[in-house]
C-alpha cells in the first residue's frame, strides 16, 4: 500500500509499527506527500520506506495534480491507498481508478465535523463525546463508508490542542484496527454501510 501525507505523519508511524510488527499484513510500498517539507517523509526515509514528492504548487490544476499521484501510485503497484494528513481532496477520477481502496482517517466521529478544525467545532458546539473515523474515500468531503469509529469525552477544560492529542491517541489505534478488518475478512459495501463476513 502506498500512504500519502501532507505533514507531520504520526498516523503513517502508527501504520508502519503496524506493519513491521505483523499486525497488519500488508507492506507500505512508498510514501507520497505534496508537500515537499513534510515531516512525515523524513520518518519513512528512517525505516527505510520509499517516499516521493508530487508538489501540487506550479501544476494548472487539481486533475494534472492528481494524474501525477495516480501514475507514482500505479509505478508502485499499490493496492490500497491510504491517506494520512493528505491535505487534498481527491476528484472523481483519482477515487474511481481505487474504488473501495482508498482509506482516510479524519479526527471527528463522522458525519458531525467534517473538514478543517475540527476540534474548534467540536468544543465550540458543546459535544460531550469525539472521537476519530477510518472510512472508505469517496469522491465527497469526508464522506465515505465507515470502517472504524473509536470515542473520546470532551472535558469541560479541553483546549483544541489537549482534545486533538487525546483523538490521536485513538487515530493510532483506530488504523491499524482498520486495516487488519479489511484485509483479514470478507466485506462488502452495501448502501452507506461496510457489512463484514
Ligand atoms: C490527523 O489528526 C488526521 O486525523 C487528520 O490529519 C491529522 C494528521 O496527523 N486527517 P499526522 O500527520 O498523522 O500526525
Amino acid at each position: 500500500m502506498a500512504v500519502l501525507l501532507s505533514g507531520r505523519g504520526s498516523n503513517y508511524l502508527a501504520l508502519q509499527d503496524a506493519v513491521d510488527d505483523g499486525r497488519v499484513p500488508a507492506e507500505v510500498v512508498l510514501v507520497l506527500s505534496n508537500q515537499p517539507g513534510a515531516q512525515g517523509l523524513e520518518r519513512a526515509k528512517e525505516r527505510g520506506v520509499a517516499t516521493k514528492v508530487v508538489p501540487h504548487r506550479g501544476e494548472p490544476s487539481r486533475a494534472a495534480h492528481e494524474r501525477k499521484v495516480l501514475a507514482a501510485l500505479e509505478e508502485a503497484k499499490v493496492d490500497w491507498v491510504c491517506l494520512a494528513g493528505y491535505m487534498r481532496l481527491l476528484g472523481r477520477d483519482f477515487v474511481e481508478h481505487y474504488t473501495e481502496r482508498i482509506l482516510n482517517i479524519h479526527p471527528s466521529l463522522l458525519p458531525s465535523f467534517p473538514g478543517l478544525h475540527v476540534h474548534e467545532q467540536v468544543i465550540e458546539h458543546g459535544a460531550r463525546v469525539s472521537g476519530c473515523t477510518v472510512h472508505l474515500v469517496d469522491a465527497g468531503l469526508d464522506s465515505g463508508p465507515i470502517v472504524v469509529q473509536r470515542s473520546v469525552s470532551v472535558l469541560d477544560d479541553d483546549t483544541p490542542e489537549t482534545l486533538a492529542a487525546r483523538v490521536l491517541e485513538q487515530e493510532h489505534l483506530a488504523y491499524p484496527e482498520a486495516l487488519v478488518r479489511l484485509l483479514g475478512e470478507p466485506w462488502r459495501v452495501e448502501g452507506r454501510r461496510i457489512v463484514f463476513g
